[in-house]
């Protein structure tokens, strides 16, 4: 029986992972992000209300599980306290919940200043990053001469080190990028204070996972982004600046591969895609449109309108590969109910191995397998036997063709609405 859980997207993000996350959270001792900060957003819609998340871990809507940040993740302590006070407005204890690792990597406005004029200077050619400071943040730690919490919580390290970053980080935005260069005098005085707030939060979020895991305490991990965004593996340029696949969680919280027992893929049933890059299965007609419009495929986290496609077995193949995947769960099936027929892209044509980069990504040629239809609805179901026969056989086809069984399906944004063929914590 699996102890140990992994939730990770499969394609460009947004595949409904704080769904899942909140859902089976409901049996673990610990929900842990491991990556990604802010740039997330996770959506939960618990009794018809809607919550969401963005580095704060989608178990905090249950009662039991510690929510844990682990040291992978890069933290904007700004946006963690309004997010932290923004649930605690609606009533819930957080801060006794929540556990920090003093290991994250701190975003500070000079990052976000710095990502948002790269992003300008960048022009036609735009990642369309969430703004958020993510890329430089993670800049900083790989150069070695970024901040942790631990520095913010501790006036004399914190005054060694900031200014030499506000001032590097300064000079490029005044200098390289003509950019108007941050309130050296506010950024300090908000890290001193933010130090202070989150201390009682920090925990060694390694050292609890291992004594968990000792007790035979079930932890579920929460993946943010998808594994085409991956730094590595995704469509580089076009990516994040985490790992966002399977490795992001060993070295985001410090644990083994054998401390994962079970992966769980998130899949969309077809595929969306915020801000540039190649999308080989882009739709740009009433399809595409339809999948948006009942999809209602929004950024979560910045509101921008999600490009829509069809699925790619390709990608997911490798994905699943790439991932160690055991089940996936297909998620906004019932996007597609009025859908005449479906496709599902089943080889690239155009380039001779797996995508490199942008630019080989920008080359293929989707070939299609077009399968029929279904009639009735999938809306909100979550007894198996009443799922329509094309659906099943949707299912069946995407299993065989990504290689990967198809555990648990996701049929509504409602935290019931789910079909469990196999539960991941084997129950
Ligand atoms: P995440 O970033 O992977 O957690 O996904 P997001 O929350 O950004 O986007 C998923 C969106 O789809 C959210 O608005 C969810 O409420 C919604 N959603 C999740 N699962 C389903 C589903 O099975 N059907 C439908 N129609 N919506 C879903
Ligand atoms: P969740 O966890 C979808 C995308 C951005 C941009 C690229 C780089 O909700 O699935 P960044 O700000 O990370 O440097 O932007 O990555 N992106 C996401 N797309 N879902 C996300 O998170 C994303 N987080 C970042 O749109 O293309
Ligand atoms: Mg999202």
């Amino acid at each position: 029986m699996a102890k140990s859980v992994v939730i990770l997207g499969t394609q460009w993000g947004d595949e409904g992972k704080g769904k899942i996350v909140d859902l089976l959270a409901h049996d673990v001792d610990a929900v842990v992000r491991y990556q990604g900060g802010h740039n997330a957003g996770h959506t939960l819609v618990i009794d018809g209300k809607k919550t969401v998340l963005h580095v704060i871990p989608s178990g905090v809507m249950t009662e039991r599980a510690r929510c844990l940040i682990g040291n992978g993740v890069v933290v904007a302590p700004h946006n963690l306290l309004k997010e932290i006070e923004g649930l605690e407005a609606r009533g819930l204890d957080v801060r006794s919940r929540i556990g920090l690792s003093p290991a994250c990597p701190v975003i500070l406005a000079c990052h976000e200043a710095l990502d948002q004029a790269r992003e300008r200077a960048r022009g036609k050619r735009a990642i369309g990053t969430t703004g958020r400071g993510i890329g430089p943040a993670y800049e900083d730690k790989v150069s070695r001469h970024g901040l942790r919490l631990a520095d913010l919580a501790d006036p004399q390290r914190l005054a060694d080190k900031l200014d030499a970053v506000i001032d590097y980080h300064n000079f490029l935005l005044a200098n390289y990028y003509d950019a108007k260069p941050v309130d050296g005098d506010a950024v300090r005085d908000d890290a001193a204070r933010f130090g202070q707030i989150l201390k009682p939060m920090f925990t060694d979020v390694t050292g609890d996972l291992h004594e968990l895991r000792a007790r035979g305490g079930r932890i579920l991990f929460e993946g943010a982004q998808g594994s085409l965004l991956d730094i590595d593996h995704g469509t580089y340029p076009f990516v994040t600046s985490s790992n966002t696949t399977v490795g992001g969680v060993l070295t985001g919280a410090g644990v083994g591969p054998r401390d994962i027992d079970y992966v769980l893929g998130i899949t969309k049933a077809y595929t969306t895609r915020v801000g540039g890059g190649p999308f080989p299965t882009e739709l740009d007609d009433a399809a595409g449109r339809l999948m948006a419009e009942r999809g209602v495929e929004f950024g979560a986290t910045t509101g921008r309108p999600r490009r829509c496609g069809w699925l790619d077995a390709v990608a997911m193949r490798r994905m699943v590969k790439v991932n160690g995947v055991t089940g996936l769960c297909i998620t906004k099936l019932d996007v597609l109910d009025p859908f005449p027929e479906v496709k599902i892209c089943v080889e690239y044509e155009g380039v001779e191995a797996f995508p490199v980069g942008a630019e080989e990504w920008g080359r293929v040629k989707p070939v299609y397998e077009t399968l029929p239809g279904w009639s009735g609805t999938t809306q909100g179901l979550t007894d198996a036997s009443k799922l329509p026969a094309g659906a099943r056989a949707y299912l069946d086809r995407i299993a065989e063709l990504i290689e990967a069984p198809v555990h648990m399906l996701s049929t509504g944004p409602e935290r019931d609405a789910n079909v469990i063929f196999q539960h991941p914590f084997g129950h």
